[in-house]
C-alpha cells in the first residue's frame, strides 16, 4: 500500500523500517559506500530551505498475522524547488521488479504535475538499476559527474602539510567550522555567485546571496550535516579568494561529502585550489577523529580540479547522473 507520509510524525519504528530498506538498497548498489545511521534522520528527511518543500509517500508491507505493521519497502519523496521537483525512488531489493518504483513514481509524478510544475529531475547513480529504470520511464540524461572518493588512510600526511602551505604570497588561509564568520559572509556569497557557471557543483545545493548562504547554513546544521570550510582571502581586498567546503552528516559520519570548491577567476594561479582542500583535510583529521573517507563530485571536463583531487589521493568512483523528464509526459507514461 503506497501512502503518503510524513517524517515529522512518523513513528521511530517506521523510521527504523525505513532506515533497513535504505541500507539494504545501499548494500545492494553501493555495497563500498557505509550504512546510514539513525541520527538525525528524521530531521535529515523533514527539513527545507525556505521557500522548498518536501512531499514523502512509503510502501508498507501488510500488517503481519499479530497485526504489527509491516516493514516500509519503498519510500520516494519529491523536494518542489524554484520551478522543478527533485525526485527520489527506493525499493527494497527483495521487491524490486514488481512495479513498485512505477507506482511510487506515478503518485509522485501527478502531485507535482497538480502542483503546476513542468520538469522533475533526479540523480541517478551510474552502474545501478536505477539507470535502466529511469530510462525505462523516460528520462532523459542531462549532466554527467564523476564521483571520486579518498581512503584517508592512504594518504600521506606530510606531503600534505607542504601542499597546505604552498600558497602564494598575499592570501591567508583559514579553517572556520560550523560555516564562514559573519564578517565574510558578503564576500562569501560574492566569490561563489561569481564562479556559479564556470566550475563544477551542479547537483550539489550552492547559495549565491548572503541571506541564502545564512538559510543554507542553517538548515544543514539542522538536517545533521556539519559544515567545515577553509577559505583563502585576498590581504589587499579583503575579497574570499577561494574556498572549500566539507559537510560531515551525521547520517553517515564516517564519509564526508565535499560540496562546493572555488577559485575566484582572478585568484587563479597562485595555488589556492590545492593548498586549501589540503588545509581541509588536515583539520579534519582532528576535529573528525571517527572520518575515514571524503567522497566529492566532479564534471567530467573539469580537468584543473580533477588533477588536484588525484594528486590529493582521490580515486574515481562512479558516473552520477542527472536526468530530468517533463512532468506531464512522464504522468501520461505511467497513466495519470
Ligand atoms: C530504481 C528502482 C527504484 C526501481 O524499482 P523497481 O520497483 O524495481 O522498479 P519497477 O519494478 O517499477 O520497474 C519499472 C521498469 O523499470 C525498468 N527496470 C527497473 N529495474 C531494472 C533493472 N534492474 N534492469 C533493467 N530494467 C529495469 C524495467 O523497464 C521495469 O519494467 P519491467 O519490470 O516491466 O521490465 C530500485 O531499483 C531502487 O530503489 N534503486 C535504488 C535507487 C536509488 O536512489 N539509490 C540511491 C542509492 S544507490
Amino acid at each position: 500500500m503506497v501512502r503518503e507520509w510524513d517524517p515529522r510524525t512518523a513513528s521511530p519504528a517506521e523510521l527504523a523500517s525505513l532506515l533497513d530498506t535504505l541500507n539494504a538498497v545501499l548494500a545492494a548498489d553501493l555495497p563500498q559506500d557505509p550504512p546510514w545511521r539513525g541520527t538525525h534522520l528524521r530531521e535529515y528527511l523533514s527539513e527545507v530551505m525556505p521557500g522548498e518543500r518536501r512531499i514523502s509517500w512509503v510502501a508498507q508491507a501488510d500488517p503481519a498475522a499479530g497485526g504489527a505493521p509491516g516493514p516500509i519497502l519503498g519510500h520516494v519523496h519529491v523536494l518542489l524547488l524554484g520551478d522543478i521537483g527533485v525526485l527520489e525512488v527506493l525499493v527494497h531489493p527483495s521487491v524490486r521488479r514488481t512495479g513498485l518504483g512505477r507506482d511510487l513514481a506515478r503518485v509522485a509524478a501527478r502531485r507535482v504535475y497538480q502542483e503546476g510544475f513542468q520538469s522533475i529531475g533526479v540523480e541517478v547513480v551510474g552502474g545501478t538499476p536505477a539507470v535502466a529504470f529511469y530510462e525505462a520511464l523516460g528520462f532523459s540524461r542531462e549532466y554527467v559527474e564523476t564521483r571520486s572518493v579518498l581512503d584517508l588512510s592512504g594518504v600521506d600526511w606530510s606531503a600534505l602539510a607542504e601542499m597546505a602551505t604552498g600558497v602564494g604570497a598575499g592570501y591567508r588561509v583559514q579553517f572556520c567550522p560550523g560555516g564562514p564568520p559573519d564578517d565574510l559572509i558578503e564576500a562569501y556569497a560574492r566569490a561563489k555567485a561569481e564562479v556559479r557557471d564556470v566550475d563544477d557543483g551542479e547537483l550539489r545545493p550552492s547559495s549565491y546571496d548572503p541571506q541564502r548562504l545564512r538559510d543554507s547554513l542553517a538548515t544543514l546544521h539542522r538536517r545533521g550535516m556539519k559544515p567545515y570550510i577553509v577559505l583563502a582571502t585576498h590581504d589587499r581586498t579583503g575579497e574570499v579568494a577561494g574556498l572549500t567546503e566539507v559537510v560531515v552528516p551525521a547520517q553517515h559520519p564516517t564519509r564526508a561529502d565535499q560540496y562546493d570548491t572555488i577559485v575566484v577567476q582572478e585568484h587563479r594561479g597562485y595555488g589556492i585550489d590545492r593548498a586549501i582542500k589540503a588545509r581541509m583535510l588536515l583539520e579534519l583529521r582532528s576535529a573528525e577523529p571517527t572520518l575515514t573517507e571524503v567522497q566529492t563530485w566532479n564534471a567530467q571536463a573539469n580537468e584543473a580540479m580533477l588533477k588536484v583531487n588525484a594528486e590529493l589521493g582521490y580515486r574515481p568512483d562512479r558516473e552520477w547522473c542527472e536526468y530530468g523528464v517533463d512532468v506531464a509526459e512522464l504522468v501520461h507514461r505511467l497513466g495519470g
